[in-house]
């Protein structure tokens, strides 16, 4: 049941890998994610720009230290020849595969033509990924939408156009430019992309339970599948997902005390990996996101939310499990 998913010469631990999510998939979070079962774990994007790179927040972007292999690193930009020094320099500072980025709608990135709005544009993209192929030893990656807009579902040219190219995996959002993140992911443009190339195609979008998981994989023939927004707050979904894909049964969710634990490293690493002042800020994002089914009236996460350095971050949060544990004793 569980496929085996290669990128060039590596070979993934298991087919789920997490989606790149700025903001989000940061070195803590890519870490955590692996050691909860993800087989690859994107990197956020770096712009292509190198003028960009000295910012904090590009630096933090460029650090890979201790993490496992392979490491796959996103880049965003328009220009080819700018993507091509960013994939060289990126392979420089420890890459093993370069991943472009043609499926952020973000407005930031599709103004300067660049993410999902370059799939308008199809020359360009043959431009771009002979560039990037060309300008690195390592496997280069195309992640994309279907296409530009509901009439515009070229993702099967992209795709036949990348493997051509040299491309060495794809990874398709099941929506197009302009829907955005509305509606339900569709998945017969990216079981059209898998039945006419012959690279890895990965099924993205929408993902958040092991049926689903099942479901696309069968319904896709993918060889594999990135998970996004379902691991924000619950990065265990992929030993779950892994579980029920390889037995066919529901692992258990992870008990109170697991999920603090998890929680509290989760800040630690990201104190650690900021320093306090952006780490405290950076965590009350995640917090929201693993409190959002037990928290339901929010009021934790206002009063955390208030909170300015990490170590009352982390008593707050030991005090929060501990009375959740004191109401499962007084329930039962
Ligand atoms: C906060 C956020 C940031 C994202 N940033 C990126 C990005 O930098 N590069 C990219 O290719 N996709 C980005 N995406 C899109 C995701 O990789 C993924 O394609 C999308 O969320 C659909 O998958 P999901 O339904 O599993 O979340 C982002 C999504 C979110 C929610």
């Amino acid at each position: 049941m569980l496929p085996t998913a290669k990128i060039g010469p590596y070979t993934l631990p298991n087919p789920l890998i997490v989606a790149p999510m700025a903001g989000v998939t940061d070195r803590p979070f890519r870490l955590l994610c692996r050691r909860m079962g993800a087989g690859l774990a994107v990197s956020e994007m770096v712009i292509a720009d190198s003028k960009m790179w000295h910012t904090r927040k590009s630096r933090s972007r460029l650090n890979h230290q201790g993490e496992p292999e392979p490491r796959s690193v996103q880049i965003a930009g328009g220009d080819p020849q700018m993507l091509a020094q960013a994939a060289r320099m990126n392979a420089a500072s420890g890459a093993q595969i370069i991943d472009i980025n043609m499926g952020c709608p973000a407005k930031k990135v599709c103004n300067k033509a660049a993410g999902s709005a370059l799939m308008k544009d199809e020359a360009l993209v043959l431009q771009i990924l002979k560039a990037v192929v060309a300008a690195v030893d390592i496997p280069v990656t195309l992640k994309m939408r279907t296409g530009w807009d509901e009439g515009h579902r070229n993702a099967p040219i992209i795709a036949r156009m990348a493997e051509e190219a040299g491309i060495q995996a794809l990874a398709i959002h099941g929506r197009t430019r302009t829907d955005k993140y509305t509606g339900n992911a569709e998945y017969d443009t990216i079981a059209r992309v898998k039945s006419d190339v012959g690279i890895p195609v990965f099924a993205n979008g929408d993902i958040t339970s092991p049926e689903k998981a099942r479901d696309v994989l069968q319904y896709t023939g993918a060889d594999g599948l990135l998970i996004g927004r379902a691991a924000q707050g619950q990065p265990w979904i992929f030993r779950e997902i892994l579980h029920f894909l390889e037995t066919g049964e529901h692992m258990k969710p992870p008990p109170l005390n697991e999920v603090e634990t998890i929680l509290s490293e989760h800040l630690l690493a990201l104190h650690d990996f900021y320093g306090e002042t952006m780490g405290v800020r950076i965590a009350r994002k995640h917090v929201g996101w693993y409190l959002q089914s037990h928290d339901q009236d929010k009021r934790f996460r206002q009063s955390f939310n208030a909170i300015d350095n990490a170590l009352e971050q982390h008593d707050s949060i030991q005090q929060y499990f501990a009375s959740l544990r004191n109401e499962e004793v007084f329930a039962a």
